[in-house]
């Protein structure tokens, strides 16, 4: 009756060549900046490399710490996933986005990373 609110993830894994055809896309995060993906390992590794903190810890499909909500688009999985996932979560950490995608973050404190300085 409730499929809709409480199904499973969709988990699509990716094979190698599948991943060699994606080269860029934008990531909305909710509330903040839009985010770019460009061919990173996945779209934490993209995230990170941008001005937000994301939570993460094993970054490798197992802990959930990097979980995020899919809210439009796709993803595609590049690592096997063992934690569960419930409909529209996502593992940052093991996936990339196919095409332009919006996601919202969990509710806990994302503060901007401060910049490290670059040397002159
Ligand atoms: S950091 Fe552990 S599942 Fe992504």
């Amino acid at each position: 009756m409730f499929d809709w609110l409480f199904g499973k993830a969709k988990i699509t894994y990716l094979s190698v060549d599948e991943q060699s055809r994606l080269s860029s896309a934008h990531i909305h995060v909710v509330g903040h900046t839009l985010q770019h993906w460009q061919g990173e390992a996945s779209m934490l590794a993209a995230l990170d490399s941008g001005e937000l903190a994301v939570r993460s810890s094993c970054r490798n499909g197992n802990c959930g710490a990097c979980i995020a909500y899919l809210m439009k688009g796709d993803v595609g999985y590049v690592k096997t996933v063992h934690f569960p996932l419930e409909k529209n979560e996502l593992l940052m950490c093991s996936c990339v986005p196919i095409g332009d995608i919006e996601i919202a973050l969990p509710l806990h404190p994302i503060e901007p990373r401060k910049r490290k300085r670059s040397s002159y």
